[in-house]
């Protein structure tokens, strides 16, 4: 009887397979094999600036949503800076090893990333995909050759350079009295979206590539980085921008820059529900896998700071803290088989081409030498194996060298940025200003279309409070007698495992252990292979004055026109020497 059973039931799934098969290889299957990759990227967004950590100053429920649905990274790290961040995601390397390591690209500068380097979109693309990117670019603007559609991907619609002011779409660079329009659509400029809220215009881009790839019904995956400009700063003139109404839903918030930011935020909030909105009704959530992060930690104070609270870690953005190395990120698919947890495994920003690359069952070609390691399996089963080392930063500047280093729970600084001035604990978590809609947080969350679009095609039951409470960092309170950590000083070793925050210096016991002798010399061989900084300084002949106020490759304009310039350049001489002789006289 039970052999009978089981013929039958070889032959029924060898039946199954076979219809599976020619329903396959006659395209009735539409999705290709290879999932579609969505990447939504946040820039300059504090740790603690998503409600799924346990805030109810501002919440986010679409990005919670997510979160509970899917798995909660929580120890992803990222680089310290746009740049180097950037560059280590595309290039699954640490920056050291691609010359991107020192601050970041100012738009004045003849720079990028190296030409030789290859990048996440063209290995993708040479697998099959279409790769669109949405939003920042800022790996590069002075050659044409440094831009997005030359590196890999079949479109961009957005800025090659640090940021941009949200409505008008152009850069300031106020030191150098530059100022131009930064925004194409693929190579060419457009003026088209001038006056329209760029979260809100780079989200109907990505719905609008959504819509279209879907109403293909193609069997080509997607590959889609929708890198946000929210919420960094705009332009120092007005760098805290949101639409009124968005900014009326925080009342509540007394201070205005607070409530901007909580507005940028929930604007960024929206473009995440949106954008599972449209994967799902195009039916291309099943055969999707979602990551949500942060370029880098949140900037509280000083240059470009917007209130972000990076609370309870120490540091800010470009420092070598956990505040600025960490990243609030979650990521969801079906594959996984630990849908609606929090995964502890230590994770680079590098690690996700090769884990990404796993998953579309892509092998990177060994020649590339990655930094990177492939966590597909760890990540799709929901174990934490590797002890992880990652290099967070050794940038050798003159003016502030410094290093960050972990390997497993020990972590390694000296040196530090700005003289020390950001190496408190800067943010807090604001618990007497709450958004009304805290009463009623889990509803809110299962209220979402994310939540209803993401439990119709991954139905499980989800503890939201379990898991909100999982994600909370727990930092030990200061034990009396702690040794404080002076990077400027000498270096200091952390259990980040125990003290996350960063707050007992272990350096003095173990200066002399081989743990810490081991770490140094690790961090020493480090050094001594690191590619010098591709750094250069600014070029006067950047200058959008020359080029329509646009930014452009001005290197290969420059080239192509020299005529031009050399005539703008004769007549500001003129105009000074004629300026000048009439002072005189
Ligand atoms: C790119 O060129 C630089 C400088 O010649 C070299 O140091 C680096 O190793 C090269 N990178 C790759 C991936 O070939
Ligand atoms: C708002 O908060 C920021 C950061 O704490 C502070 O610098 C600023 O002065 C405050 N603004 C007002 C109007 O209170
Ligand atoms: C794509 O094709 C499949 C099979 O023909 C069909 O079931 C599905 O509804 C189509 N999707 C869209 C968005 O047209
Ligand atoms: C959730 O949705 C239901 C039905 O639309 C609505 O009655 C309820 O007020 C919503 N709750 C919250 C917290 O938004
Ligand atoms: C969710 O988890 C919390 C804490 O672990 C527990 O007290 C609560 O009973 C759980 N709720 C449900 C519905 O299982
Ligand atoms: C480590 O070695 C230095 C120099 O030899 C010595 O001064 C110091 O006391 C030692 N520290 C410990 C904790 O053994």
């Amino acid at each position: 009887m039970s052999t009978h059973l089981d013929k039958f039931s070889s032959a029924t799934s060898l039946l199954t397979g076979f219809v599976l098969c020619i329903a396959l290889s006659n395209g009735i299957v539409a999705t290709s094999d290879k999932p579609n990759i969505i990447i939504i990227m946040a820039d300059d967004l504090g740790f603690d600036d998503v409600s799924f950590r346990g805030s109810n100053n501002f919440l986010t429920p679409n990005i919670d949503a997510l979160a509970y649905s899917g798995v909660i990274l929580n120890n992803l790290y990222v680089a310290p800076m746009c740049t180097p961040s950037r560059a280590a995601l595309l290039t699954g390397k640490y920056p050291i090893n691609t010359g991107m390591q020192h601050y970041v690209i100012v738009n004045d500068q003849p720079w990028g990333l190296p030409l030789n380097e290859t990048t996440m979109a063209e290995i993708f693309r040479e697998n099959g995909y279409r790769t669109s990117l949405l939003g920042k670019w800022h790996l590069g603007l002075s050659q044409r050759n440094f831009t997005p559609t030359e590196r890999g991907f079949d479109r961009h619609l957005g800025y090659l350079g640090a940021y941009v002011d949200y409505y008008t779409q152009s850069y300031e660079q106020q030191n150098k009295g530059y100022n131009g329009h930064d925004f194409r659509d693929s190579l060419k400029s457009t003026h088209d979206h001038v006056g329209h809220y760029v979260t809100d215009l780079l989200t109907d881009a990505a719905v609008k590539e959504i819509e279209d790839h879907g109403s293909k019904n193609s069997s080509q995956p997607l590959f889609l980085l929708l890198n946000h400009l929210a919420p960094h700063a705009a332009n120092d003139d007005d760098p805290m921008q949101a639409p009124a109404e968005e900014v009326s839903r925080f009342e509540y918030i007394s201070n205005k820059t607070h409530r901007y930011y909580a507005a940028m935020v929930s604007r960024l909030d929206k473009s995440v529900g949106s954008v599972i909105d449209a994967l799902a009704r195009q039916e291309m959530l099943q055969n999707s896998i979602i990551l949500f992060l942060s370029d880098n930690g949140g900037p509280t104070q000083g240059q470009h700071s917007t209130t972000a609270s990076n609370y309870p870690l120490r540091g800010q953005k470009n420092s070598p803290w956990e505040g600025a190395l960490r990243s609030s990120a979650a990521i969801w698919s079906t594959e996984f088989e630990r849908l609606g947890s929090v995964w502890k495994q230590q994770i680079y920003i590098g690690d996700l081409l090769p884990t990404l690359a796993a998953a579309a069952g892509i092998s990177p070609d060994p020649a590339l030498h990655l930094d990177g390691l492939n966590l597909w399996s760890a990540l799709k089963y929901g174990y934490e194996s590797v002890e992880r080392e990652i290099v967070h930063v050794i940038d050798e500047d003159v003016a502030e060298p410094h290093l960050s280093y972990t390997r497993g729970k020990w972590k390694v600084i000296s040196g530090t940025t700005n003289q020390g001035l950001y190496d408190g604990w800067l943010g807090h978590r604001e618990t007497s200003e709450v958004d009304p809609r805290a009463v009623e947080y889990e509803e809110l969350v299962r209220n979402t279309s994310v939540w209803l679009q993401l439990q119709q095609v991954s139905f499980g039951e989800r503890n939201i409070s379990e898991l909100r409470d999982q994600s909370r960092i727990e930092c030990p309170d200061p034990a009396t007698g702690v040794k404080p950590c002076l990077p400027l000083e000498g270096p200091c070793l952390f259990d980040i495992e125990a003290d996350p925050c960063e707050r007992s210096n272990l350096y003095a016991e173990y200066q002399n252990s081989t743990i810490f002798l081991d770490l140094w010399s690790r961090i020493q061989q480090f050094a001594k292979q690191a590619h010098p900084p591709n750094n250069k300084p600014g070029d006067p002949n950047c200058d959008p004055r020359f080029y329509h106020n646009e930014w452009t490759w001005w290197q290969d304009e420059k080239a192509s026109s020299s005529g031009t310039i050399g005539v703008m350049k004769v007549f500001t001489l003129l105009v000074v020497f004629i300026f000048t002789s009439s002072c005189i006289n």
